[in-house]
């Protein structure tokens, strides 16, 4: 019965053009990589400032390797909490400039263990219909009531909250940048709402850590919000080029979660070495805001460039700049040419954005060069018009 299942499955997948598939990278994770033994060029990574294949991050989990070995043994509250750890908790609660933070092994899994833990049964969860998969996940897992909100539409939002009960314990959770759409929440709007509805705000910042704000703190720098929200999630898988999440907010927040969170206490510590190269991601995203200012450089050109050739890039205001092309078949056929024309950026398909949206999510590096923004321009250009879609 199972085998029928998984056949039906995945044939109804592929006849939809839906069906995934993986491809592997051989050597290092930049600008340029290789697949199925060719260089191409990256256009679809979230290494946004080229810290992945960075030597001083392999350096720094190699030293780590070298004083604490590889695994961490147990989980953290066992035997399995070490000094890389430590120093990363403490590191990015001062940059952030919370009382304390939490680490957890995956931003998937930090929302799931935020969020359930926080909130359950008669509780309500107010999300932007665009938020991550993890986020959803974390409020089905829950058993909040679980309201979503129109994309951005601070309308929609303050109209929910409005007819909510005074007395629920209430949350309003928002991506920072979203992930597949490119644009910015409306922090200020929605931390202006929270306090009129007596609501908290969770925000994830997997896609704004490193690139957004001055010092790249986040959407709560750039918009100046510091200390008005109350749990600030995010991750050091993107822009600080290494692996896992934090969870920052107040010394009683963590305290509870430490407690409470399940996918942080029933699961083995992330090994140290990766903590160690998380440090030094976030060291450089400190020392080094040039890297930053060119990804900016690079996202307005290559932004300008597509809109100007007329594609519907949404309202992107990041390096996350969506190509809409609606039909899923098309979209996929579109990163196929792409891919033989020596350019990689990968065919984002239903459900991770809506039906009728699919599209190819461009990213952009800030090691990206002139030559690699103008090769693209020029072969999206081509492909485009031979697909009608400018
Ligand atoms: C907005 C957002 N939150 C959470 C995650 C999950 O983070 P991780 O890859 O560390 O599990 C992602 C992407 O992966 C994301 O885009």
């Amino acid at each position: 019965m199972i085998e029928t299942f998984i056949d039906q499955t995945l044939l109804e997948l592929t006849q939809r053009g839906l069906k995934r598939k993986i491809r592997t990278i051989e050597g290092r994770q930049n600008r340029e990589i290789t697949i199925d033994g060719r260089k191409v060029l990256n256009f679809c990574s979230n290494n946004y400032l080229g810290l992945a294949d960075d030597p001083r991050l392999g350096a720094a989990a190699t030293a780590s390797i070298v004083a604490e070995g590889f695994g961490a043994g147990a989980s953290r509250l066992v035997c399995g909490n070490f000094s890389s750890h430590q120093k990363l908790e403490d590191c990015i609660a001062k940059f952030k400039g919370t009382e304390r933070a939490l680490l957890f092994n995956t931003g998937y899994i930090a929302n799931m263990g935020i969020i359930s833990s926080l909130y359950g049964r008669g509780d309500m969860i107010f999300s932007d219909k665009l938020n991550h998969a993890s986020i959803i996940d974390g409020i089905l897992l829950s058993g909040a009531e679980y309201k979503r909100y129109a994309h951005a539409d601070m309308e929609s939002l303050a109209a929910m909250l409005k007819a909510a009960p005074e007395s629920v314990k209430k949350l309003i959770i928002t991506d920072s940048v979203f992930s597949m759409d490119g644009d910015i929440a409306p922090l200020p709007a929605i931390v202006a709402l929270a306090k009129k509805y007596s609501a908290a705000v969770m925000v994830d910042e997997a896609h704004g850590l490193g690139v957004l704000g001055r010092n790249g703190k986040g959407a709560v720098e750039h918009f100046g919000l510091e200390g008005q929200v109350d749990i600030q999630m995010g991750t050091f898988s993107k822009a600080a080029g290494s692996f896992g999440a934090y969870c920052c907010g107040s010394a009683r927040l963590i305290d509870f979660l430490i407690n409470k969170a399940r996918s942080f206490i029933y699961t083995t510590g992330l090994p140290p070495n990766v903590a160690a190269a998380s440090l030094k991601g976030l060291e450089i995203i400190v020392k080094e805001p040039q890297r930053r200012e060119k990804m900016w450089e690079n996202t307005k050109f290559i932004t300008n460039g597509l809109k100007e050739m007329g594609f519907d890039t949404l309202n992107t205001q990041t390096p996350i700049i969506p190509i809409v092309v609606k039909d899923s078949s098309l979209s996929v056929d579109f990163s196929e040419k792409l891919l033989a024309a020596g350019i990689f950026v990968s065919a984002i398909r239903p459900p991770t954005v809506p039906a009728n949206t699919a599209r190819l999510r461009v990213t952009v590096m800030a090691t990206h060069t002139t030559e690699d923004l103008n090769r693209l321009l020029s072969i999206v250009k081509t492909i485009g018009k031979e697909s009608c879609l400018i």
